[in-house]
């Protein structure tokens, strides 16, 4: 089980501070959000941001595209000291040349579904995935409550995943605590991000751990 602590959540102003908290408090990985604005009514930040946390830590950098036009981004981004680049499936007949070029950056690969939209839109890259990333709320903010119709897409997931063999991660983004986390467990999800209920708690590793088990636990039916 893979916890991934967002740093949309964390303070805009101590990223470098954020970023060993989270290392310190033993995060699986550090998901990082870029929004460009555009897909999304929202702006984080760009590369170069990503590359002065590199230097802080070697947790795996979890970078989630919300970008409208990735194909200019994915390298600057994998130079930056991405390992994992995710870019969504709403972007259409793009979508297999960025998984491409993705791989060929020497990055893991990752694919991302809205809410919107069905789980089917994934299905023909399951085999060329690391990662695919069920959104459990509309991406642009933080803070969002779950939504829990995205169970179904999570189960289906999985249950293409047992079927065929293959071993991408299925990852939630979006309203996730304890609770939900929880949910998504059950429904086959190993992967968790979530950004205000890991940065909000004073102590970040004792929410991390609470979270790992409570889903590890989840997973093994108990
Ligand atoms: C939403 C982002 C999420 C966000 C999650 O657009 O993709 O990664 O940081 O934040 P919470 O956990 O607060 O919903
Ligand atoms: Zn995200």
């Amino acid at each position: 089980m893979i916890i991934a602590p967002s740093l949309l959540a964390s303070d805009f102003g101590k990223f470098a501070k954020e970023t060993i908290r989270a290392s310190k408090a033993k995060a699986d990985w550090l998901h990082l959000d870029i929004m460009d604005g555009h897909f999304v009514p929202n702006i984080s930040f760009g590369p170069e941001v990503v590359r002065v946390l590199r230097r802080e830590t070697k947790m795996t950098f979890d970078v989630h595209l919300m970008c409208s036009n990735p194909e200019i981004l994915l390298e600057p981004f994998a130079k930056a000291g991405a390992d994992l680049i995710t870019i969504h499936a709403e972007l259409g007949d793009r979508v297999p040349q960025l998984l491409w070029k993705i791989r060929s950056l020497g990055v893991k690969v990752g694919l991302a579904v809205n809410p919107p939209t069905g789980i089917a839109n994934a299905e023909p890259y399951l085999s060329q995935i690391d990662l695919l990333l069920v959104m459990t709320v509309n991406p642009g903010f933080g803070g969002q409550p779950f939504i829990q119709e995205m169970l179904p897409k999570i189960q289906q997931a999985a249950a293409w995943r047992r079927e065929r063999g293959l071993n991408f991660r299925i990852e939630v983004d979006g309203g996730i605590n304890q609770t939900t986390a929880v949910e998504c467990a059950r429904a086959g999800a190993d992967t968790f991000v979530s950004g205000t209920a890991l940065f909000g708690q004073r102590q970040l590793g004792r929410a991390i751990s609470k979270m790992r088990q409570a889903v590890t636990r989840a997973a093994a039916g108990q």
